[in-house]
Protein backbone atom coordinates (compact mmCIF):
# COMPACT_ATOMS: atom_id res chain seq x y z
CA UNK A 1 0.00 0.00 0.00
CA UNK A 2 2.97 1.86 1.01
CA UNK A 3 4.31 1.44 -2.65
CA UNK A 4 0.60 2.03 -4.16
CA UNK A 5 1.02 5.56 -2.34
CA UNK A 6 3.52 6.78 -3.66
CA UNK A 7 3.44 5.72 -6.81
CA UNK A 8 -0.06 8.02 -6.76
CA UNK A 9 2.05 10.99 -5.29
CA UNK A 10 5.08 10.45 -7.34
CA UNK A 11 7.59 10.18 -4.12
CA UNK A 12 9.26 7.54 -5.53
CA UNK A 13 12.20 6.52 -7.30
CA UNK A 14 11.73 7.38 -11.13
CA UNK A 15 8.64 9.85 -10.38
CA UNK A 16 8.99 11.52 -13.72
CA UNK A 17 7.90 8.78 -15.60
CA UNK A 18 4.67 8.50 -13.87
CA UNK A 19 2.69 9.54 -17.19
CA UNK A 20 1.23 5.96 -17.70
CA UNK A 21 -0.80 5.82 -14.56
CA UNK A 22 -3.24 8.54 -15.53
CA UNK A 23 -2.97 8.11 -19.95
CA UNK A 24 -6.28 6.18 -20.27
CA UNK A 25 -8.25 9.04 -18.27
CA UNK A 26 -5.94 12.10 -20.33
CA UNK A 27 -5.96 10.97 -23.60
CA UNK A 28 -9.02 12.66 -25.31
CA UNK A 29 -11.23 11.90 -27.94
CA UNK A 30 -9.42 14.82 -30.46
CA UNK A 31 -6.26 12.69 -29.94
CA UNK A 32 -8.18 9.22 -30.45
CA UNK A 33 -9.67 10.68 -33.85
CA UNK A 34 -6.73 11.92 -35.05
CA UNK A 35 -5.13 8.39 -34.88
CA UNK A 36 -8.43 6.92 -36.35
CA UNK A 37 -8.27 9.21 -39.26
CA UNK A 38 -4.36 8.57 -39.74
CA UNK A 39 -4.88 5.40 -39.79
CA UNK A 40 -7.64 5.34 -42.69
CA UNK A 41 -5.69 7.11 -44.64
CA UNK A 42 -2.54 5.02 -44.59
CA UNK A 43 -5.22 2.11 -45.15
CA UNK A 44 -6.27 3.86 -48.16
CA UNK A 45 -2.76 4.50 -49.92
CA UNK A 46 -0.98 1.22 -48.64
CA UNK A 47 -2.09 -2.59 -48.88
CA UNK A 48 1.01 -3.22 -46.69
CA UNK A 49 2.22 -1.32 -43.30
CA UNK A 50 5.13 -1.85 -41.79
CA UNK A 51 5.45 -0.68 -38.09
CA UNK A 52 9.42 0.08 -37.25
CA UNK A 53 10.25 -0.11 -33.22
CA UNK A 54 12.03 -2.32 -30.81
CA UNK A 55 11.10 -2.92 -27.41
CA UNK A 56 8.37 -0.83 -25.49
CA UNK A 57 8.17 0.78 -29.38
CA UNK A 58 7.00 -2.60 -31.04
CA UNK A 59 5.38 -5.38 -27.82
CA UNK A 60 2.54 -3.84 -27.16
CA UNK A 61 1.11 -3.17 -30.60
CA UNK A 62 2.16 -6.30 -31.56
CA UNK A 63 0.75 -8.02 -28.23
CA UNK A 64 -2.78 -6.52 -29.01
CA UNK A 65 -2.71 -7.08 -32.84
CA UNK A 66 -1.83 -10.76 -32.59
CA UNK A 67 -3.86 -11.35 -29.91
CA UNK A 68 -7.23 -9.80 -31.88
CA UNK A 69 -5.82 -10.80 -35.44
CA UNK A 70 -7.39 -14.33 -37.43
CA UNK A 71 -4.42 -16.82 -37.12
CA UNK A 72 -4.18 -17.26 -40.53
CA UNK A 73 -5.89 -14.81 -42.63
CA UNK A 74 -3.30 -11.93 -40.31
CA UNK A 75 -5.62 -8.39 -40.66
CA UNK A 76 -6.61 -8.96 -44.36
CA UNK A 77 -10.26 -8.44 -43.14
CA UNK A 78 -9.50 -5.23 -42.90
CA UNK A 79 -7.55 -4.99 -45.94
CA UNK A 80 -4.63 -4.06 -44.41
CA UNK A 81 -1.68 -6.35 -43.55
CA UNK A 82 0.49 -5.16 -40.59
CA UNK A 83 4.11 -6.28 -40.79
CA UNK A 84 6.83 -5.48 -38.04
CA UNK A 85 10.18 -4.22 -38.98
CA UNK A 86 13.50 -2.59 -36.26
CA UNK A 87 13.17 -5.52 -33.66
CA UNK A 88 16.22 -7.44 -35.19
CA UNK A 89 19.03 -7.12 -36.90
CA UNK A 90 19.16 -9.85 -39.03
CA UNK A 91 20.18 -9.78 -42.76
CA UNK A 92 18.12 -12.16 -44.42
CA UNK A 93 15.13 -11.12 -42.37
CA UNK A 94 15.67 -7.47 -44.11
CA UNK A 95 16.45 -9.08 -47.99
CA UNK A 96 13.01 -11.28 -47.36
CA UNK A 97 11.42 -8.36 -46.27
CA UNK A 98 13.04 -5.74 -49.23
CA UNK A 99 11.84 -8.71 -51.43
CA UNK A 100 8.18 -9.20 -50.47
CA UNK A 101 7.98 -5.61 -50.22
CA UNK A 102 8.81 -5.37 -53.84
CA UNK A 103 5.84 -5.78 -55.59
CA UNK A 104 3.40 -4.23 -52.76
CA UNK A 105 1.60 -0.85 -51.94
CA UNK A 106 3.52 -0.19 -48.90
CA UNK A 107 4.03 2.53 -46.25
CA UNK A 108 5.84 2.90 -42.61
CA UNK A 109 4.69 3.80 -39.23
CA UNK A 110 8.22 4.05 -37.56
CA UNK A 111 8.08 4.68 -33.91
CA UNK A 112 11.23 5.39 -31.84
CA UNK A 113 10.99 7.36 -28.47
CA UNK A 114 14.74 8.32 -28.09
CA UNK A 115 14.93 8.67 -32.10
CA UNK A 116 18.86 6.96 -32.08
CA UNK A 117 18.10 3.49 -31.74
CA UNK A 118 20.21 1.00 -33.78
CA UNK A 119 17.74 -1.22 -34.73
CA UNK A 120 15.13 0.66 -36.18
CA UNK A 121 17.30 3.29 -37.26
CA UNK A 122 18.87 0.56 -40.07
CA UNK A 123 15.33 -0.53 -40.63
CA UNK A 124 14.16 2.89 -41.52
CA UNK A 125 17.18 3.44 -43.48
CA UNK A 126 16.16 0.32 -46.10
CA UNK A 127 12.71 0.78 -46.17
CA UNK A 128 12.67 4.62 -46.52
CA UNK A 129 15.41 4.21 -49.79
CA UNK A 130 13.02 1.63 -51.13
CA UNK A 131 9.88 3.10 -50.76
CA UNK A 132 11.56 6.82 -52.44
CA UNK A 133 12.62 4.52 -55.33
CA UNK A 134 9.19 2.60 -55.45
CA UNK A 135 6.75 5.74 -55.46
CA UNK A 136 8.88 9.03 -55.31
CA UNK A 137 9.50 10.96 -52.53
CA UNK A 138 6.89 13.04 -52.04
CA UNK A 139 4.27 10.02 -52.00
CA UNK A 140 6.70 8.00 -49.96
CA UNK A 141 6.40 11.22 -47.76
CA UNK A 142 2.70 10.83 -47.23
CA UNK A 143 2.74 6.94 -46.66
CA UNK A 144 5.18 7.28 -43.62
CA UNK A 145 4.64 8.13 -40.48
CA UNK A 146 6.55 9.24 -37.02
CA UNK A 147 6.31 8.50 -33.53
CA UNK A 148 9.04 10.41 -31.90
CA UNK A 149 9.97 12.45 -28.64
CA UNK A 150 8.02 16.27 -29.17
CA UNK A 151 11.39 17.97 -29.47
CA UNK A 152 14.50 15.94 -29.38
CA UNK A 153 16.41 12.78 -31.37
CA UNK A 154 17.44 12.03 -34.84
CA UNK A 155 13.71 10.76 -36.18
CA UNK A 156 12.11 14.28 -34.56
CA UNK A 157 15.13 16.41 -36.79
CA UNK A 158 14.55 13.76 -39.66
CA UNK A 159 10.71 13.99 -39.79
CA UNK A 160 10.36 17.83 -39.63
CA UNK A 161 12.81 18.20 -42.53
CA UNK A 162 10.89 15.78 -44.50
CA UNK A 163 7.41 16.89 -43.65
CA UNK A 164 5.80 13.86 -42.16
CA UNK A 165 2.49 13.22 -39.89
CA UNK A 166 4.44 12.66 -36.42
CA UNK A 167 2.54 11.53 -33.09
CA UNK A 168 4.29 12.24 -29.85
CA UNK A 169 5.20 10.35 -27.15
CA UNK A 170 4.96 12.27 -23.64
CA UNK A 171 8.55 12.61 -21.90
CA UNK A 172 7.17 11.07 -18.73
CA UNK A 173 5.99 7.80 -20.36
CA UNK A 174 8.55 5.24 -20.98
CA UNK A 175 8.87 3.09 -23.65
CA UNK A 176 7.53 -0.18 -21.85
CA UNK A 177 4.62 1.65 -20.23
CA UNK A 178 3.76 3.45 -23.82
CA UNK A 179 1.28 1.20 -25.34
CA UNK A 180 -1.64 3.12 -24.61
CA UNK A 181 0.15 6.33 -26.24
CA UNK A 182 -0.17 6.65 -30.22
CA UNK A 183 2.98 4.30 -29.83
CA UNK A 184 0.51 1.58 -29.32
CA UNK A 185 -2.79 2.99 -30.64
CA UNK A 186 -1.67 3.64 -34.34
CA UNK A 187 0.02 0.19 -35.48
CA UNK A 188 -3.58 -1.01 -33.70
CA UNK A 189 -6.17 1.20 -35.51
CA UNK A 190 -4.11 0.71 -38.95
CA UNK A 191 -4.63 -2.80 -38.40
CA UNK A 192 -8.60 -1.94 -37.80
CA UNK A 193 -9.09 -2.68 -34.15
CA UNK A 194 -11.21 -0.52 -31.64
CA UNK A 195 -8.68 1.68 -29.76
CA UNK A 196 -11.45 3.17 -27.77
CA UNK A 197 -12.33 -0.15 -26.79
CA UNK A 198 -8.83 -0.60 -25.70
CA UNK A 199 -8.39 2.48 -23.91
CA UNK A 200 -11.82 2.08 -22.09
CA UNK A 201 -10.37 -0.96 -20.96
CA UNK A 202 -7.84 0.89 -19.13
CA UNK A 203 -10.01 3.50 -17.68
CA UNK A 204 -12.04 0.65 -16.26
CA UNK A 205 -8.94 -1.24 -14.71
CA UNK A 206 -7.60 2.07 -13.55
CA UNK A 207 -10.60 2.70 -11.47
CA UNK A 208 -11.12 -0.83 -9.95
CA UNK A 209 -7.28 -0.50 -8.66
CA UNK A 210 -5.80 2.56 -8.22
CA UNK A 211 -7.82 3.87 -5.31
CA UNK A 212 -8.46 0.46 -3.94
CA UNK A 213 -6.10 -0.64 -1.16
CA UNK A 214 -7.55 -4.45 -1.83
CA UNK A 215 -7.32 -4.55 -5.48
CA UNK A 216 -6.21 -7.08 -7.17
CA UNK A 217 -3.14 -5.19 -8.95
CA UNK A 218 -1.75 -4.85 -5.70
CA UNK A 219 -2.94 -8.58 -4.74
CA UNK A 220 -0.87 -10.11 -7.76
CA UNK A 221 1.92 -7.22 -6.84
CA UNK A 222 2.23 -8.85 -2.95
CA UNK A 223 1.62 -12.05 -3.74
CA UNK A 224 4.87 -12.18 -6.82
CA UNK A 225 6.96 -10.41 -4.31
CA UNK A 226 5.96 -12.53 -1.32
CA UNK A 227 6.92 -15.14 -3.54
CA UNK A 228 10.23 -13.71 -4.25
CA UNK A 229 11.45 -13.35 -1.19
CA UNK A 230 10.53 -16.98 -0.29
CA UNK A 231 13.37 -18.20 -3.17
CA UNK A 232 10.79 -18.14 -6.26
CA UNK A 233 13.29 -16.34 -8.71
CA UNK A 234 11.57 -17.00 -12.10
CA UNK A 235 7.78 -15.92 -12.47
CA UNK A 236 6.41 -18.07 -15.36
CA UNK A 237 3.70 -16.59 -17.50
CA UNK A 238 1.26 -19.22 -18.76
CA UNK A 239 -1.13 -18.67 -21.44
CA UNK A 240 -3.45 -21.72 -22.87
CA UNK A 241 -4.34 -19.64 -26.01
CA UNK A 242 -1.63 -19.19 -28.99
CA UNK A 243 -3.05 -15.43 -29.67
CA UNK A 244 -1.38 -14.57 -25.93
CA UNK A 245 1.78 -15.28 -27.25
CA UNK A 246 3.10 -11.33 -28.01
CA UNK A 247 1.14 -10.45 -24.57
CA UNK A 248 3.91 -12.56 -22.58
CA UNK A 249 6.20 -11.00 -24.36
CA UNK A 250 5.04 -7.28 -23.91
CA UNK A 251 4.82 -8.66 -20.08
CA UNK A 252 8.10 -10.26 -20.14
CA UNK A 253 10.04 -6.61 -21.20
CA UNK A 254 7.62 -4.77 -18.85
CA UNK A 255 8.89 -6.77 -15.90
CA UNK A 256 12.17 -7.73 -17.04
CA UNK A 257 13.29 -4.23 -17.53
CA UNK A 258 11.28 -2.68 -14.60
CA UNK A 259 12.72 -4.97 -12.02
CA UNK A 260 16.49 -6.72 -13.53
CA UNK A 261 18.47 -4.31 -11.74
CA UNK A 262 21.13 -3.86 -9.10
CA UNK A 263 21.57 -7.63 -8.94
CA UNK A 264 17.80 -7.90 -7.89
CA UNK A 265 14.62 -9.32 -9.74
CA UNK A 266 12.32 -11.58 -10.80
CA UNK A 267 13.25 -13.25 -13.96
CA UNK A 268 9.96 -13.08 -16.39
CA UNK A 269 9.61 -15.76 -18.59
CA UNK A 270 7.09 -17.22 -20.97
CA UNK A 271 5.35 -20.67 -22.01
CA UNK A 272 2.73 -21.38 -24.25
CA UNK A 273 0.42 -24.59 -22.63
CA UNK A 274 -0.83 -26.59 -24.01
CA UNK A 275 2.36 -26.59 -26.43
CA UNK A 276 5.48 -25.86 -23.93
CA UNK A 277 4.06 -28.42 -21.97
CA UNK A 278 5.60 -30.62 -24.53
CA UNK A 279 8.52 -28.82 -24.05
CA UNK A 280 9.58 -26.95 -20.59
CA UNK A 281 6.47 -29.02 -18.97
CA UNK A 282 9.15 -31.31 -17.65
CA UNK A 283 11.12 -29.01 -16.34
CA UNK A 284 8.14 -26.89 -14.59
CA UNK A 285 7.19 -29.94 -13.21
CA UNK A 286 10.03 -31.37 -11.56
CA UNK A 287 13.42 -29.02 -11.92
CA UNK A 288 14.80 -26.46 -9.86
CA UNK A 289 12.19 -25.44 -7.37
CA UNK A 290 12.21 -21.66 -8.12
CA UNK A 291 9.55 -21.35 -10.32
CA UNK A 292 6.10 -19.40 -9.33
CA UNK A 293 3.31 -19.37 -12.33
CA UNK A 294 0.93 -16.66 -13.29
CA UNK A 295 -1.31 -18.29 -15.87
CA UNK A 296 -3.89 -15.79 -17.64
CA UNK A 297 -6.75 -17.71 -18.07
CA UNK A 298 -9.39 -16.53 -21.11
CA UNK A 299 -13.31 -17.35 -20.09
CA UNK A 300 -14.88 -17.91 -23.86
CA UNK A 301 -13.45 -18.36 -27.04
CA UNK A 302 -14.94 -16.42 -30.37
CA UNK A 303 -16.00 -19.43 -32.05
CA UNK A 304 -17.24 -23.09 -31.49
CA UNK A 305 -15.51 -26.13 -32.90
CA UNK A 306 -17.16 -29.60 -31.45
CA UNK A 307 -14.83 -32.63 -31.77
CA UNK A 308 -16.49 -35.42 -33.85
CA UNK A 309 -17.32 -39.28 -33.52
CA UNK A 310 -15.48 -41.61 -35.22
CA UNK A 311 -17.03 -45.13 -35.88
CA UNK A 312 -13.52 -47.11 -36.03
CA UNK A 313 -12.51 -44.93 -32.82
CA UNK A 314 -8.85 -46.19 -33.45
CA UNK A 315 -7.40 -43.58 -31.46
CA UNK A 316 -9.73 -44.26 -28.80
CA UNK A 317 -11.12 -40.81 -28.47
CA UNK A 318 -14.95 -41.03 -28.53
CA UNK A 319 -14.79 -40.16 -25.20
CA UNK A 320 -14.69 -36.52 -26.40
CA UNK A 321 -17.14 -36.82 -29.17
CA UNK A 322 -19.58 -33.76 -28.78
CA UNK A 323 -17.17 -31.91 -26.72
CA UNK A 324 -15.85 -28.91 -27.73
CA UNK A 325 -11.93 -28.03 -28.03
CA UNK A 326 -12.17 -25.29 -25.64
CA UNK A 327 -13.98 -28.32 -22.70
CA UNK A 328 -10.98 -30.01 -23.14
CA UNK A 329 -8.46 -26.95 -23.10
CA UNK A 330 -10.01 -25.69 -20.03
CA UNK A 331 -9.28 -29.12 -18.46
CA UNK A 332 -6.11 -29.12 -19.48
CA UNK A 333 -5.38 -25.61 -17.74
CA UNK A 334 -6.95 -26.93 -14.63
CA UNK A 335 -5.07 -30.23 -14.94
CA UNK A 336 -1.88 -28.41 -15.50
CA UNK A 337 -1.83 -26.05 -12.46
CA UNK A 338 -2.85 -28.96 -9.96
CA UNK A 339 -0.11 -31.19 -11.34
CA UNK A 340 2.02 -28.01 -10.55
CA UNK A 341 0.69 -26.72 -7.39
CA UNK A 342 1.30 -30.36 -6.55
CA UNK A 343 4.80 -30.48 -8.35
CA UNK A 344 5.75 -27.25 -5.74
CA UNK A 345 5.23 -24.84 -8.33
CA UNK A 346 3.09 -21.76 -6.82
CA UNK A 347 -0.01 -20.67 -8.83
CA UNK A 348 -1.80 -17.37 -9.83
CA UNK A 349 -4.46 -16.93 -11.98
CA UNK A 350 -5.24 -14.11 -14.11
CA UNK A 351 -8.97 -14.34 -15.81
CA UNK A 352 -9.91 -12.46 -18.58
CA UNK A 353 -13.52 -13.38 -19.76
CA UNK A 354 -12.83 -12.97 -23.73
CA UNK A 355 -10.07 -11.95 -25.89
CA UNK A 356 -11.36 -8.59 -26.54
CA UNK A 357 -9.15 -5.06 -27.05
CA UNK A 358 -11.47 -4.06 -23.99
CA UNK A 359 -9.82 -7.05 -22.12
CA UNK A 360 -7.01 -6.43 -23.24
CA UNK A 361 -6.36 -2.96 -22.08
CA UNK A 362 -7.90 -3.69 -18.83
CA UNK A 363 -4.80 -6.78 -18.55
CA UNK A 364 -2.40 -3.63 -20.05
CA UNK A 365 -3.63 -1.41 -16.87
CA UNK A 366 -3.40 -4.04 -14.62
CA UNK A 367 -0.04 -5.58 -15.00
CA UNK A 368 1.82 -2.27 -15.26
CA UNK A 369 0.32 -0.84 -12.34
CA UNK A 370 1.23 -3.86 -10.33
CA UNK A 371 5.11 -3.35 -11.80
CA UNK A 372 4.87 -0.23 -10.65
CA UNK A 373 4.14 -1.43 -7.36
CA UNK A 374 5.60 -4.84 -7.17
CA UNK A 375 9.10 -2.47 -8.40
CA UNK A 376 9.05 -0.24 -5.82
CA UNK A 377 8.34 -3.00 -2.88
CA UNK A 378 11.86 -4.06 -5.24
CA UNK A 379 13.66 -0.97 -3.78
CA UNK A 380 14.68 -0.36 -7.63
CA UNK A 381 13.61 2.43 -9.84
CA UNK A 382 11.45 1.03 -11.91
CA UNK A 383 11.33 3.50 -14.62
CA UNK A 384 14.68 3.20 -16.10
CA UNK A 385 16.71 0.70 -17.91
CA UNK A 386 20.82 1.84 -17.51
CA UNK A 387 22.04 -2.16 -17.98
CA UNK A 388 20.85 -1.61 -21.45
CA UNK A 389 23.56 1.03 -22.72
CA UNK A 390 26.41 -2.22 -22.06
CA UNK A 391 25.66 -3.96 -25.30
CA UNK A 392 24.67 -0.92 -27.51
CA UNK A 393 28.82 0.39 -25.76
CA UNK A 394 30.44 -2.37 -26.96
CA UNK A 395 28.57 -2.58 -30.33
CA UNK A 396 29.90 0.78 -31.22
CA UNK A 397 33.13 -0.09 -29.81
CA UNK A 398 33.15 -2.50 -32.14
CA UNK A 399 32.02 -1.09 -35.47
CA UNK A 400 34.30 2.05 -34.48
CA UNK A 401 31.53 4.70 -34.00
CA UNK A 402 33.09 8.07 -34.02
CA UNK A 403 33.37 8.91 -29.96
CA UNK A 404 34.58 5.15 -29.35
CA UNK A 405 38.16 5.14 -29.82
CA UNK A 406 38.93 4.69 -26.53
CA UNK A 407 35.73 2.39 -25.84
CA UNK A 408 36.92 0.47 -29.33
CA UNK A 409 40.74 -0.41 -28.39
CA UNK A 410 40.00 -1.41 -24.60
CA UNK A 411 37.18 -3.89 -26.10
CA UNK A 412 39.56 -4.92 -29.33
CA UNK A 413 41.91 -5.85 -26.56
CA UNK A 414 39.85 -7.93 -24.53
CA UNK A 415 38.79 -10.85 -27.59
O1 LIG B 1 11.09 0.38 -22.43
C1 LIG B 1 12.01 0.99 -22.97
O2 LIG B 1 12.31 2.14 -22.65
C2 LIG B 1 12.81 0.37 -24.09
O3 LIG B 1 12.46 -0.95 -24.31
C3 LIG B 1 12.59 1.13 -25.39
O4 LIG B 1 11.23 1.13 -25.70
C4 LIG B 1 13.40 0.54 -26.54
O5 LIG B 1 14.75 0.47 -26.21
C5 LIG B 1 13.23 1.38 -27.80
O6 LIG B 1 13.61 2.70 -27.55
P1 LIG B 1 13.23 3.89 -28.52
O7 LIG B 1 11.74 4.00 -28.55
O8 LIG B 1 13.89 5.08 -27.92
O9 LIG B 1 13.77 3.54 -29.88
Amino acid sequence: RQALKSLKEGTGKGSDFLGWLNLPVEITSEQLADIEKTAAELRARTQVMVVIGIGGSYLGARAVIEALADSFHNYENTGMKVIFAGHNIGEDYYHELIHYLQNKEFGICVISKSGTTTEPAIAFRLLKELLEAKVGKEEAGKRIVAITDASKGALRTLADQEGYKTFVIPDNVGGRFSVLTPVGLLPIAIAGFDIKELVQGAIEMRKACIDDEKSIALEYAVARTALYRKGYAVELLANFNPKLHYITEWWKQLYGESEGKENKGIFPAGVDFTTDLHSMGQYIQQGVRMLMETVISVGKPHYQVQIPSDAANLDKLNFLAGKRVDEVNKMAELGTQIAHVDGGVPNMKVCMPALTAQYIGQLFYFFELACGISGSMLGVNPFDQPGVEAYKNNMFALLDKPGYEEASKAIKAKI
